[in-house]
């Protein structure tokens, strides 16, 4: 099974993905904006949605109970997010993050309240970076966690709404500091463990079996 979804993978630029395991199909961003629909049962590309964006579509999270799966659009200026339905694999709309100079990271869904997160490695406001939450209603930002001087990349929650926060190359080079925080978005995304020494990382996932996290 690898070995056919790897040629299919070759025919065509990925970047980011995403399983969904209640459906058994793995999403996959593609180089010209466009996100593949794969079964994994047959191998098969089912669909080729168009996020409306010309430049590369990056990184996903996933929300099972609404059926809601979010990609990054992270190389349009500014950077979008563009919201998918697994149910009917077309668009519902587009956050426009227009206060973001650079690129976009990795989002991340909490099951506890329902809520969206991007990783943003730099705002007008927070220059070492912040989290957002995503409010679908209406399109718009829910709510901002400024970060220590960070330059988030990955972000994935682990138990009890523990967010841990993986900090990119540019930490190491802004800020002279190697360093991956977890955050409590259950009480106002406060930093509750600062792990020194783990820096410089890109998408993480978390093994619930297990209870860790793996870096990339
Ligand atoms: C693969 O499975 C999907 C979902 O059941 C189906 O729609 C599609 O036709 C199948 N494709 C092939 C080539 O069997
Ligand atoms: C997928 O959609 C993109 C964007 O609309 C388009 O450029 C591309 O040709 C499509 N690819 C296939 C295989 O249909
Ligand atoms: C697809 O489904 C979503 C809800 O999951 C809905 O908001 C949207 O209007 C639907 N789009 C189309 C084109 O049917
Ligand atoms: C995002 O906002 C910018 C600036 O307001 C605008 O030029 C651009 O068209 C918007 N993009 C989308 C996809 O809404
Ligand atoms: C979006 O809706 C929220 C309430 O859910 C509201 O507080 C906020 O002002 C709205 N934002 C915009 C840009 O309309
Ligand atoms: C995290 O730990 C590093 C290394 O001890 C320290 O330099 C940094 O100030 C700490 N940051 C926070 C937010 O606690």
């Amino acid at each position: 099974m690898t070995w056919a979804i790897a040629a299919l993978v070759l025919s065509f630029c990925p970047a980011g993905l995403v399983v969904l395991p209640d459906r058994g199909e793995l999403w996959v961003g593609d180089g010209d904006g466009s996100v593949k629909v794969i079964n994994l049962f047959n191998n098969t590309i089912l669909a080729n949605i168009t996020t409306g964006s010309k430049y590369r579509a990056d990184e996903f999270a996933y929300d099972p109970n609404s059926g809601i799966v979010v990609v990054t659009n992270p190389n349009d200026k500014p950077p979008l997010v563009t919201a998918l339905s697994a149910n009917n694999r077309s668009v519902i709309g587009v956050f426009n993050f227009t206060d973001v100079p650079g690129e976009l990271e990795q989002p991340a869904f909490n099951p506890s309240n329902g809520l969206f997160y991007v990783s943003v490695p730099e705002s007008e406001t927070n220059k070492g970076g912040e989290i957002r939450s995503l409010n679908l209603a209406n399109f718009s930002t829910n709510a901002v966690y400024p970060l220590p001087p960070c330059v988030p990349a990955g972000i994935v929650f682990g138990a009890n709404q523990d967010l841990f926060v993986s900090c990119s190359q540019k930490q190491i080079l802004n800020y002279n500091l190697a360093a991956a925080f977890v955050l409590d978005m259950s009480n106002s995304g406060k930093v509750i463990a600062n792990i020194s020494g783990v820096g410089g990382s890109d998408q993480v996932v978390y093994d619930p079996e297990y209870h860790q996290c793996y870096l990339e």
